[in-house]
């Protein structure tokens, strides 16, 4: 009787243990610790000082902490045997032979990179979960029929040089010429940081992958909104991503002695601008639907406390599903930055910076991962992506599927962003079913 008791006891001191991890019948061939050292790993390029991981990170692309993180994430390729190669873009690949040379390839990833200050998973639960199911295949002995290759797109922000998705969009052959001599604040260009990463700018062209190459991309990403969170739902199954479309709006009015000059004489770049960004929610908010718009920041000059703002930079971000809708609000919008401009004094000129396209998710992915996440013991829900991915570049050249997993809170972009550990895992899992099951049956 004692002994049973006991063991009882162990057992369900086990499955305590066990319930931090998966529940009962969840049977994961990804390695839950492994995953998750390896993002614990990760979080130390870029780390705020004194702090430890889930502080959050800032790693922007093209940054020494961005460059540092590289050199790990291809150490941990080499070390899973696969073969590492990076293009002219800095996008990393790590392959793994199939027993059929003539396939192509099935190719899944994500980004490293990271906004100023913020979190450590979007983007890295993607690119860790890539090479996880790259070892867990090791594990289990498969060899798949298609060669696979994990991707690391670069600077997938686009914080630096003000090109979000330039890895996959370079891939996609769209990334535009001129961006390659855009200055950063310490007057380096985006072909001299590609060439500390040992490329050579000349040959972005050849980063482009061609239409026959890939058979099917699939992107694991944290969601970034509280949808899964809310509604207790282990896996999110993409629809579709949202188009991103970026302005740089420059209000030009005059700086003046903050003392003197009366309020009616005034050329207020702030107040213009100011007035702008409300305008931007006005316009966005007109009319019904998911589309939204933002201000993100003000450059301030001279930016003293009795001058008038003379000069005030701005950005504007719009994102729907919809390509036309973001058009027709951008069209309100400028209109209205007209009438705000004469009524200030000051000009408003806006000068587009990139646009992206949504795109929608192939409905045989999106079956077949959720087939893969139900097989796991998973629930599963379809929902749309409010944030743009390198899927939606890729998707111009090969199907894609993407594959979410809980944001808790719905807090992404930040430090306070967390996805749990047994999240990380199950995410990893479907990403792993997901691509034999694509092995198995696409050509
Ligand atoms: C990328 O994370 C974006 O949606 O801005
Ligand atoms: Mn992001
Ligand atoms: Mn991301």
């Amino acid at each position: 009787m004692r002994k049973s008791g006991t063991r009882l006891a162990l057992l369900s001191g086990l499955l305590v243990i066990l319930g931090a991890t998966v529940t009962a019948q969840e049977k994961l061939h990804v390695n839950q610790q492994r995953v998750w050292s390896t993002l614990e790993k990760l979080s130390e390029f870029g780390r705020p000082a004194g702090t430890g991981f889930r502080n959050g990170v800032t790693r922007v692309g093209f940054s020494p902490e961005d460059q540092a993180a590289r050199e790990y994430v291809m150490g941990l390729m080499r070390e899973a045997g696969l073969t590492v190669r990076v293009d002219p873009a800095g996008n990393i690949f790590a392959r793994r032979e199939g027993r059929d040379p003539q396939l192509p390839v099935l190719l899944f990833g994500s980004h490293i990179d990271s906004v100023p200050r913020g979190g450590n998973f979007d983007g890295d639960v993607g690119s860790m979960g890539a090479i996880e199911v790259m070892r867990a295949l090791n594990d289990h002995g498969v060899k798949t029929r298609h060669p696979l290759e994990a991707v690391i797109w670069t600077n997938e922000e686009g914080h630096h040089f003000g090109r979000g998705l330039l890895g996959s969009s370079a891939a996609a052959g769209l990334l535009e010429k001129e961006v390659l001599d855009r200055r950063d604040a310490d007057g380096l260009t985006l072909a001299d940081w590609l060439r500390r990463y040992g490329q050579d700018p000349a040959r972005m062209g050849e980063a482009r992958i061609p239409l026959d190459r890939v058979a099917a991309y699939v992107e694991l990403h944290i969601e970034q909104g509280g949808v899964l969170d809310d509604r207790k739902i282990q896996v999110g199954v993409v629809e579709g991503i949202v188009g991103i479309h970026w302005w740089t709006c420059t209000a030009s009015g005059f700086a003046n002695h903050a003392g003197t000059t009366p309020m009616d004489r005034r050329q207020d770049a702030y107040a213009a601008a100011a007035r702008a960004a409300l305008a931007v929610r006005e316009e966005v908010r007109a009319e019904p639907g998911r589309q939204v718009g933002t201000v993100g920041y003000v450059r301030l000059e001279p930016g003293a406390r009795n001058i008038i703002p003379g000069r005030v930079e701005f950005p504007v971000e719009l994102r729907d599903l919809d390509a036309a809708k973001v058009l027709r609000l951008w069209a309100r919008i400028e209109k209205r930055f007209a009438q705000i401009a004469a009524e200030e004094k000051v000009t408003i000129t806006c000068v587009p910076l990139q646009a992206d396209k949504p795109a929608l998710t192939d409905p045989r992915i999106r079956d077949t991962i959720r087939e893969a996440a139900r097989a796991a013991g998973f629930t599963t829900l379809d929902l749309p992506s409010g944030a743009g991915h390198d899927a939606q570049q890729v998707a111009h050249f090969a199907p894609i599927g993407m594959i979410f997993v809980p944001s808790r809170g719905g807090i992404s972009h930040s430090p306070q962003e967390y996805t749990p550990p047994e999240d990380v895992a199950r995410g990893a899992e479907v990403l792993y079913r997901t691509i034999l099951l694509l092995d198995a049956r696409w050509n």
